[in-house]
């Protein structure tokens, strides 16, 4: 079942009309500046003054089990879930849902040992993650990238209100942007995509794009960048994603590149490499035809010919958005440090990728990005 939804400036004050009935103790979990500067304090105070609150403060800079475990252990379990801030804050607030109403460790919290979670409200204060669409939750432990997954996990109800997206800082909002753009991508091509993701990839593509080509800083533009974002987040939650997103945990846990901005590196190759999907290193069912044109139409939604001229217009936009483009920027100088990036790929992860790509071609794609 899909979260209810209110969208739009303002919609933050209708957060009554998704509290589920019988409510008494809510928990709101954020983070640690955008509480204040996206004004949701203020806005909420007024609409949820009757009910029990208690706060939790995520300041990590990563989400993980370990947290979620602390943090349940020291909190009394509430009816329900506010989670307010960027898909970090999110996901944080979905594994506490689980840990408080589980008995479980880290392990078996991040194998999604449970069926089972306190209900959520989510309110993204940054324009990126879809979090508040997917019923999974990022976490790393000791550097590896976990998907928690479970359908508890999906929130009961989501606000996207433009209005929370304005303090967020501009490099923070660039790469969040920038994966929800990865995110519409790769609900194209996924080898889970479906006619409905594509659907939600393709009016995702077209808001974010105009939003980004209005500037992205008028009212309208902004509006636009926040909705196609959301729907991204929808797409993804039926598509998955692909290796854009296996290829960027790495960068993000040992060198600390934020999660779009990781993406981002890769986006423009592997939708490149995708293009040339034969029948020999097929992996969708469907075909290499289908996954050919499944690109074509990405192609078109980004305004170009090519595989190639596509992954020209993403690195322009990398330019624009001030993202890094090549991976000595972001710490990988050395040729070990990318080889290790290269072996750090889990051939699993890259399962839901249209195209087979095996240790040359990822050692290649790292070495033309170097
Ligand atoms: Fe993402």
């Amino acid at each position: 079942m899909a979260p209810e939804l209110i969208l739009g400036r303002g919609s933050i004050d209708g957060i009554l009309e998704l509290v589920p009935d019988a409510t008494e103790s809510i928990l709101i979990v954020r983070g640690s500046t955008s509480f204040e500067a996206s004004g949701a304090r203020g806005r909420l105070r007024l609409s949820l003054g009757g009910f029990g609150l208690t706060e939790y403060v995520h300041s990590a800079q990563l989400p993980s089990a370990e947290e979620a475990l602390v943090a349940a252990g020291e909190l009394a379990a509430p009816d329900l879930i506010v989670a307010v801030g960027g898909g970090g804050v999110i996901d944080t607030a979905k594994l506490i849902a689980a840990a408080l109403s589980n008995d479980l460790d880290i392990r078996s919290l991040l194998d999604a040992r449970f069926s089972n979670a306190i209900p959520i409200i989510a309110a993204p204060t940054t324009a990126g993650s879809g979090a508040e669409r997917t019923p999974f939750a990022v976490a790393y432990q000791d550097g590896t990238k976990y998907s928690v997954e479970d359908p508890s996990l999906l929130p009961v109800g989501a606000i996207v209100d433009p209005s929370l997206m304005e303090s967020v800082p501009s490099n923070i909002a660039a790469a969040a942007l920038f994966d929800a753009l990865a995110h519409a991508l790769e609900s194209m091509w996924a080898v889970r995509s479906t006619p409905k993701s594509r659907l939600l990839a393709k009016d995702a593509c077209e808001q974010i794009l105009s939003g980004f080509s209005q500037g992205g800083s008028s009212t309208a533009s902004r509006d636009r960048l926040a909705f196609g974002a959301t729907l991204a987040g929808a797409a993804i939650a039926v598509a998955r994603t692909t290796a854009a997103h296996a290829l960027s945990y790495h960068l993000t846990s040992e060198y600390q590149v934020p999660h779009g901005a990781a993406v981002a590196l890769t986006l423009g190759a592997i939708l490149r490499l995708n293009a040339d999907c034969d029948d020999s290193n097929c992996v969708d069912p469907r075909g290499s035809a289908h996954v050919r044109s499944a690109i074509r139409e990405a192609c078109d939604l980004l305004g170009v010919d090519t595989p190639l001229e596509a992954q020209r217009a993403l690195r322009a936009l990398q330019v624009d958005l001030g993202l890094p483009q090549r991976l000595s920027e972001v710490g990988l100088v050395a040729a070990s440090q990318r080889q290790r990036f290269a072996a750090a790929v889990n051939q699993q992860r890259l399962a839901n990728n249209p195209r087979r790509l095996d240790a040359v071609d990822i050692r290649d794609l790292v070495e033309e990005l170097a």
